[in-house]
């Protein structure tokens, strides 16, 4: 055994952090995942679900709707009772989380969260993953329907919202799991522990119950990518850019003589580093020009919503300041936190040069994809200014034409991060 299979992190912690990206894509309209895990695990218990089946409703919950990373798509599931393209999300989130194991039980469940319960039971599917899917969909359309009330007059509008879920016993929903919603709504508090203050401290509270599933280094590199996936596809112009990253970050390290632990997690922050961007409208990252000022104040926000998700997972607290450093200049220029040139580690400093090795690569929206020469020229700039480190630069200008092919994922250092896990996307 390696020391990297001491790695351990606890995947409900994973599950959150998930969670907590996807949720990013609300902007303002927040928390809806964890509303439904909530609604849905206390209907389960109503239903007297065993606690190990309570503690799986609450997980299918949070990531039911993993597959949602555009704010047009979020709005029109927010909008539309039954949205007719409703499906594309589920089958998104069924290939995400079917591509991987310890997340596999939840995949049919998610295909099946928007089907109405007369379809349901013309399909071929177990009795359980039939009525998982179809408490989910009650609980993400209750969410839906009370979202306009919260912070205002939810007691007052429950009786509108009751009304509103019971016409569909029946042909949306299973009459069994109504009944039991019925009995749970009567209490004032199942309402109000739907207000945002207690629904964010309810789910951190949940996240503290350690008797789920723990993961190892590779199964963390495994779900970081699906993670990156899930940020990539918000963008055209950034698709593969943090799987890229991951990849060029992992080999800059490994050629710099860094150890293989530290070479792994690397690639992990690398994978990692933008899933603050799913905060950012799709309108700025996708802006064919200069940014104005009042955009670029959402912008460089982006970093720090990467280190809030990271830094509450257990065993991720020094990916998570390495992959939060990355728009950091060791001469203090750069954004959010500024740190002092002895506190931006090695790490941190190799995933700054790779981030920004590869979006020069890349196609961006204002502009093509730069040659090697550019790429180089530029970065030097940035070392004479003091923004990079020149010891990184240097292993990078040694071995230039491999880090090229990496950043362009056309490297065998690609072959891992370049599956693609959604074939219809690419
Ligand atoms: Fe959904
Ligand atoms: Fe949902
Ligand atoms: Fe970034």
């Amino acid at each position: 055994m390696d020391s990297l299979s001491e790695l351990k992190i606890d995947l409900r912690q994973m599950i959150i952090a998930i969670e907590t990206t996807v949720d990013l894509v609300g902007m303002n309209d927040t928390n809806h995942a964890k509303r439904v895990a909530y609604i849905a695990s206390q209907i389960a218990h109503k239903l007297g679900f065993s606690e190990e089946d309570n503690q799986y409703v609450f997980e299918l919950g949070l990531l039911h709707d993993c597959g949602v990373s555009t704010e047009q798509m979020h709005s029109n599931l927010v909008n539309h009772f039954d949205w007719e393209d409703a499906h594309i999300h589920c089958e998104i989130g069924y290939n995400l989380l079917k591509s991987f194991k310890p997340l596999r039980k939840f995949a049919i469940p998610v295909l099946h969260h928007h089907t109405a319960f007369n379809k349901l039971k013309k399909l071929n599917l177990t009795e359980r993953d039939a009525n998982m899917a179809n408490l989910i969909f009650l609980a993400d359309r209750i969410d839906v329907t009370a979202a306009a009330h919260y912070e205002t007059d939810i007691l007052l509008a429950r009786d509108s919202i009751v009304k509103n879920i019971k016409e569909y016993s029946g042909t949306y929903f299973d009459p069994n799991i109504i009944e039991a919603f019925l009995s749970l709504e009567r209490s004032e508090a199942f309402w109000i522990a739907l207000e945002d203050r207690h629904i964010s401290r309810f789910t951190w509270d949940m996240g503290q119950f350690e008797t789920s599933t723990v993961i190892n280094m590779s199964q963390l590199k495994q779900l970081s990518l699906i993670i990156a996936y899930i940020v990539d596809q918000k963008s055209p112009f950034t698709a593969q850019h943090s799987a890229r990253v991951g990849s060029l970050a992992k080999y800059i390290a490994s050629r710099y003589g860094l150890s293989d632990e530290q070479c792994q997690k690397i690639e992990i922050a690398g994978f990692l580093h933008d899933i603050g961007k799913l905060r950012t409208p799709d309108n700025i990252l996708q802006k064919p020009g200069k940014l104005t000022k009042t955009e670029r104040s959402i912008m460089d926000q982006h970093s720090y919503e990467t280190f809030e998700i990271l830094r509450h997972v257990k065993g991720l607290e020094d990916i998570s300041i390495w992959a939060a450093f990355h728009h950091e200049g060791l001469n203090g220029t750069g954004y959010p936190f500024h740190p002092k040139e002895k506190d931006l580690s090695i790490e941190a400093r190799i995933i700054a040069v790779a981030d920004i090795f590869q979006a020069l690569v890349q196609d961006r929206p204002y502009r093509g994809g730069m040659s090697l020469d550019n790429v180089l020229s530029i970065i030097y700039e940035y070392v004479d200014i003091g923004k990079l480190d020149e010891s990184v630069v240097k292993v990078i200008e040694k071995d230039s034409q491999k880090c090229f092919d990496i950043a362009k994922g056309e490297a065998e250092e690609n072959k891992d991060s370049e599956r693609p896990i959604i074939p219809w996307k690419r």
